[in-house]
């Protein structure tokens, strides 16, 4: 019986005992694989959709973890986003032999069951259904590439460098937009082919201090210097920085985003300045649609890199910001000195931060009205090989007066639309794009 209902699930996806057949699933075989997972394992999976492409595609999102319904707290949310680009296919592929590798190890193999008993895994195979639709299977051309209205999704998002008038954002962008409302996002990856590199924000710059030496560089660059390393020394290749077609090649494999191109309307910066979750590019095949006997040794070059950066989901502290009696404080900034974020990091609707860091000393300063401004100093330790940053979790006290907090600090940029949106009740502040930029411009002068 058992058997047989494997069979049936199981039929159309699976050559052998190997797993998942290294070929290209079209829209419908991906829904359908998807849905075959979350049926068979409802105890550690949950599938929805964020939305639909303009051509009335699902945009099928897999969640794995111990917990996979709802946040928990103290477990941070991870995500991978494929096939952005319609015809860059590879990330699609490895997402979807990546959920066959995550299923089949939960409580066998234990990486796997210690990366899903202690994070929540989403899974976007495909942001760009429609164009993967219209791809041809070529290697260089760029058909598929935009969405179904010609638009390219990973300009399409809105820019905090860009003063130009923004374009309205597409279905696909909206959704993903919405989703990074729904979700107290920490750490992401956005999959693309075309080239070898692991390439980090800022992708675009106006001209700012942010431009250094040819580069746009974040407030947290040690980071994400030390994730897309993790990324390319841990593939089989990346970091050895072979060219493709072109003569350009990247030291260890990794690269500012500015730096490479400048890239207005991009989804990572997105991410890192509105969302606070850090987000990098991975360009993981020189082709963007390589032939299907290439697939298995492009998982093999990738399948423990996409495993070792989702464990680096658990650098750094994590925690919760409580008033005196032990209630969670939502929208509390939580400030690390010498870390000027564009927005500050703050906490989401259950009163918890996540800050990536590296291992070191900081001074970390959290600020909440009619709340003593908290000072303290901490020291991080690594914590993605025990699978959780270290959890620190702060307590406020009353301030006397309602002045004290602004003698104390200057106005926290992006705070006036959290406080002014209290029906919004939550997840840390959306504030409409025109106003940071406005806040942008004020944050130029301030620093
Ligand atoms: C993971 O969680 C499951 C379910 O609660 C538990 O049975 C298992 O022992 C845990 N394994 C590890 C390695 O944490
Ligand atoms: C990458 O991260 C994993 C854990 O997330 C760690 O075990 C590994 O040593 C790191 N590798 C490099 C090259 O940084
Ligand atoms: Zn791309």
């Amino acid at each position: 019986m058992f058997v047989v209902s494997l069979c049936l699930y199981f039929g159309v996806w699976v050559s052998s005992a190997r797993g998942l057949e290294f070929r290209y699933h079209n829209s419908i075989e991906v829904e359908q694989y998807l849905k075959t997972v979350n049926r068979n394992h409802p105890e550690f999976t949950h599938l929805h959709s964020i939305g639909k492409s303009v051509e009335g595609r699902d945009l099928w999102v897999l969640i794995l973890g111990k917990h996979p319904r709802e946040h928990k707290t103290g477990i941070p949310e991870f995500k991978y986003v494929g096939n952005m680009h319609g015809n860059e296919v590879i990330g699609r592929v490895l997402l979807l032999q990546l959920i066959d590798h995550l299923t089949k190890g939960y409580l066998t193999d234990p990486l796997v069951t210690r990366l899903l008993n202690s994070t929540r895994v989403h899974i976007l195979p495909s942001m760009n259904p429609d164009g993967f639709e219209a791809a041809d299977r070529n290697c260089l051309y760029s058909q598929g590439r935009f969405n179904k209205n010609g638009v390219d999704l990973n300009r399409n998002f809105p820019d905090a460098f860009s003063s130009s008038e923004e374009q309205e954002p597409e279905k696909e962008v909206q959704a993903v937009m919405n989703w990074l409302n729904s979700e107290a996002f920490v750490l992401s990856a956005n999959l693309h082919g075309g080239a070898v590199v692991a390439s980090y924000p800022y992708d675009n710059s106006n001209g700012g201090g942010e431009l250094q030496g040819g580069a746009s560089i974040s407030p947290d660059n040690d980071v994400f210097i030390h994730l897309a390393k993790n990324y390319s020394f841990t593939h089989n290749s990346m970091h050895k920085s072979d060219s493709c077609y072109d003569s350009l090649s990247f030291t260890d494999g990794i690269t500012n985003g500015y730096h490479w191109y400048r890239l207005p309307g991009g989804m990572q910066d997105y991410n890192y300045v509105w969302h606070q979750c850090l987000e990098i590019t991975l360009e993981l095949s020189c082709c963007k649609y390589p032939p299907e006997r290439e697939l298995p040794g492009l998982w093999q070059d990738n399948k423990a890199a996409l495993l070792a950066y989702m464990q680096q989901v658990h650098l750094g502290v994590k925690g919760q910001v409580m008033d005196s009696n032990g209630n969670p404080l939502p929208n509390a900034v939580v400030e690390v000195e010498g870390r000027h974020n564009l927005c500050p990091f703050r906490t989401d609707r259950n009163g918890e931060y996540y800050r990536l860091l590296l291992p070191g000393k900081y001074t970390i300063k959290v600020v909440f009205p009619g709340h003593k401004t908290h000072i303290e100093s901490i020291s991080v330790p690594y914590g993605p090989d025990k699978f959780s940053a270290l959890t620190h979790n702060i307590y406020l006290q009353r301030s006397d007066s309602n002045t004290v907090n602004s003698v104390t600090q200057p106005a926290p940029l992006c705070t006036s639309q959290v406080l002014n949106s209290k029906e919004n009740s939550g997840r840390a502040l959306l504030p409409a794009h025109l106003t940071v930029i406005l806040a942008l411009a004020i944050h130029r002068l301030l620093w």
